[in-house]
């Protein structure tokens, strides 16, 4: 399809040098794995005055080429490309995140893969503490334990709900306190979907919607994480976190700081891997935002 797009080109992004020679469901999870712990989810293009587009083009060129990642429509339009081009099954389709009951379009893509009769799901692109390193089965009420949390999708009829049970959150800096995290929630709706196939047109609205829309959680925060082999990093407007899993403690271990405006680019570049071309402007308001 696209001449400028080359798969092995990604591949070295992500750091994957196998074969690909079998469409198999170890060769799935490898590059999804690859791909959340090299590619960060982030929505700084936002905050610096650039756009985010549902160009497949210049999304290629913006997270392969340009040293930055993107969001879950940029990350997994790019993935279900890569998908495609291996020769992999694969469908898109819309999700609904429902943060604060706000929620009421699909808001987030990810991508249906089917090998060998059986389906699954691949999302390289939630962020935080929400995202799966390997692609979840799609088999209804199965616990599908991951280093972040344990994962369920639940078929409801008409949609699948999916969920995760998380370990208790421990700050190093009780002062954070005041960010609520200790009082998270253990299991909790992350989104919805249904199996109907979309095509790219179905994002443009909420594309548009996510950057301009004075209650979006993407115009209310600048918000930048990256998975890492022991947890993950974010950077939530001036709050720099580490996550560190601690599965045998039951607990998650979260430094977390503010940092100051001369340590954002450095901690982009360090932490992230991401350079701007433009400055970036960090936001993070309280608001009951939608996605
Ligand atoms: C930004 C985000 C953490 C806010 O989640 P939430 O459920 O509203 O809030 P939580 O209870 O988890 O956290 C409470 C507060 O701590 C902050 N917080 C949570 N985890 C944090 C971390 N690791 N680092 C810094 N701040 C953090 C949140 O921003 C929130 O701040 P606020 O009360 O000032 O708004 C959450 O939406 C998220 O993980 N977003 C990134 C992924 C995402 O939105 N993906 C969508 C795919 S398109």
């Amino acid at each position: 399809m696209k001449g400028k797009m080359n798969l092995d080109e990604y591949f070295r992004r992500i750091g994957f040098h196998g074969s690909y020679s079998k469409l198999d469901l170890a060769t799935l999870k490898l590059i999804h794995k690859q791909h959340v712990m090299s590619l960060p989810f982030e929505n700084l293009s936002v905050h610096c005055g650039d756009k985010i587009t549902m160009d497949l083009e210049v999304i290629y060129d913006k997270i392969v080429r340009n040293s930055r990642g993107g969001c879950c429509l940029e990350n997994n339009s790019l993935f279900g490309w890569v998908l495609r081009e291996m020769g992999y099954d694969t469908v898109t389709l819309g999700a609904r995140v429902d943060i604060d009951g706000c929620g009421s379009t699909d808001n987030h893509l990810v991508n249906k893969v089917v090998i060998d009769g059986k389906s699954y799901i691949a999302d390289v692109s939630y962020g935080m503490s929400f995202q799966v390193r390997e692609p979840l089965e799609l088999v209804s009420g199965k616990d599908q334990p991951q280093a972040a949390g344990i994962f369920r999708l639940i078929d409801q009829g008409d949609v699948w709900v999916l969920e995760k049970t998380s370990r208790k959150p421990k700050l190093v800096n009780p002062e954070f306190n005041k960010l609520n995290l200790v009082n998270r929630d253990e299991t909790k709706e992350i989104y919805r979907f249904s199996l109907t196939p979309v095509e790219v047109d179905h994002f443009f609205e909420i594309c548009h919607f996510l950057q301009t829309d004075p209650n979006s959680l993407f115009i209310n925060k600048s918000i930048c994480s990256l998975q890492t082999p022991t947890g993950f990093r974010g950077l939530i407007g001036w709050t720099y976190s580490e996550v560190t899993y601690k599965p045998e403690e039951g607990i998650d271990v979260i430094d977390i700081r503010d940092i100051s405006d001369d340590e954002i680019d450095q901690t982009l570049k360090e932490k992230f891997n991401i350079k701007l071309q433009n400055k970036l402007q960090p936001v993070n308001n309280k608001t009951c935002f939608t996605i």
